[in-house]
């Protein structure tokens, strides 16, 4: 087993010795920027881009003296939040917040070991037992990161013989999965079905693995794709599909139980169920649930999981009263569902541009300019309302936004007063532009 011996990537002396002539220059032949990383020519980049975000403000890391939820305390002021993927009010919770205190009463801040070695807790199969229950799997393995969950799992099962075809939009954590695999990458348009159907038609035959990635809420537009078609692709290539749910396990469904209730689909006909527990679920971590086998495969193999520490004590416990939560009161997705449909009626009825959003707590604001993004930004803060604009190189700075995060326990007040204030900032913004062009 390969957590056996954890060198394995280890580089032998003779190596070096075949290193290229260009790499064996004299020491004083080579340039600064390569071991000075103040000259690194990539951190300089990000200095010019930071000084002309820090001469306008920057809205970045702006710190929160308490709950991140419906409302937050920034600079002793409270504000109307919509910066927050506590979509439905788990994190401050009193039962997820008693778990959590338990547990580190009874198993401390950390395990302090992987949990291949001596890290296993109680806590950490009870929550794979109820995120497997949740999704409808047979078993489900948790890992100490969201993002560590997709550059891991997909670096481990994927090799230099496989395909992977993923959605444009898909999250940077696959991609950088995917490069760590060094199988072929491929994708295709966003939520383009028949598209992967044609490449998958074209290329299958030349590789042995493939694994078509999709998100079951797209963490930027807030749209779903439409699974059972992607399943029917799915099927007829023999390919694998992982869905990341990281956005829709408990906000799609009636019960919260993600994309699979949405549509209605046998959950064993996707392989590889990705999820994490920082949004719906009060943590920190992610998962993978599916058949048995992948799941055994992954707990003894997967390097992020065999050498890295097992998941702490009070974020195994919080998850896991978080999922319990949500078992006992599946009302509190109706909620959430009700406010990001009312958020997003008002937006599209005063002509605000939503994008893609399908009724999710996602709602972006596509302003179309960064720098105007940013003035609404500050100009909403000033009227009480904090929402986080997402400008280039993030995305196109023709879909330069406000990305709205709703949670079940904004009030219809909230939304209301959100959504006319939007307007009126917006327009008052545009109007300016006009009159600085003429
Ligand atoms: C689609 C998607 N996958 C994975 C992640 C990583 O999850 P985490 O933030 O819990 O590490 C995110 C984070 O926002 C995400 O949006």
């Amino acid at each position: 087993m390969s957590y056996i011996n954890n060198h394995s990537q280890s580089v032998s002396p003779q190596v070096l010795t075949e290193l290229p002539s260009h790499l064996l220059t004299n020491a004083e032949e080579i340039p600064a920027e390569y071991y000075c990383f103040t000259l690194y020519p990539k951190y300089l980049e990000l200095r010019r881009q930071l000084e002309n975000l820090e001469a306008s403000g920057n809205p970045y890391f702006t710190v929160h003296e308490g709950l991140n939820k419906d409302t937050t305390i920034i600079a002793g002021q409270e504000f109307i939040n919509y910066s927050s993927y506590n979509y439905l009010g788990m994190s401050g919770d009193p039962a997820v917040t008693k778990a959590a205190k338990e547990a580190i009463d009874r198993y401390g801040t950390s395990v302090s070991a992987s949990r291949v070695a001596s890290g296993e807790r109680p806590l950490h199969w009870e929550l794979e037992r109820e995120l497997a229950d949740l999704i409808g799997t047979e078993d489900c393995i948790v890992y100490v990161g969201g993002h560590a969950t997709n550059v891991t799992t997909i670096g481990h099962l994927l090799g230099q013989d496989d395909l992977i075809v993923h959605d444009e939009l898909i999250h940077n954590s696959v991609l950088e999965g995917c490069k760590l695999s060094g199988a072929k990458q491929r994708s295709f348009r966003h939520n383009d079905w028949q598209k992967l159907d044609k490449i998958l038609s074209i290329q299958r035959h030349r590789y042995k693995r493939v694994l078509v990635i999709i998100e079951g809420v797209y963490s930027m537009d807030g749209d779903i794709p439409d699974l059972s078609k992607f399943i029917e692709v799915k099927k007829r290539h023999k390919v694998f599909l992982m869905v990341d749910e990281a956005h829709s396990i408990g906000v799609l469904g009636k019960h919260g139980r993600g994309i699979g209730e949405y549509f209605g689909v046998d959950p064993t006909e996707v392989d590889l169920w990705m999820g994490t527990l920082s949004k719906s679920f009060a943590s920190c971590g992610g998962y993978i649930a599916g058949c048995k086998a992948l799941v055994e495969y992954l707990r003894h193999t997967a390097p992020g999981f065999v050498y890295s520490v097992g998941m702490s004590p009070p974020n195994a416990a919080a998850a896991l009263a978080a999922i319990r939560v949500l078992k006992a009161e599946p009302e509190r997705v109706g909620r959430l569902f009700e406010r990001s449909k009312l958020f997003l009626e008002l937006s599209r009825k005063q002509g605000l541009n939503t994008g893609m959003s399908q009724n999710t707590p996602i709602v972006p604001i596509i302003v179309g300019n960064s720098l105007q993004c940013i003035q609404l930004s500050k100009a909403l803060s000033a009227r009480g309302i904090n929402v986080k604009p997402i400008i280039y190189p993030g995305v196109q700075d023709s879909a330069a936004r406000l990305r709205f995060f709703i949670n079940c326990n904004h009030t219809v007040e909230q939304i209301r007063f959100t959504v006319d204030t939007l307007v009126e900032e917006l327009a008052k913004i545009q109007c300016n532009q006009l009159v600085i062009r003429n």
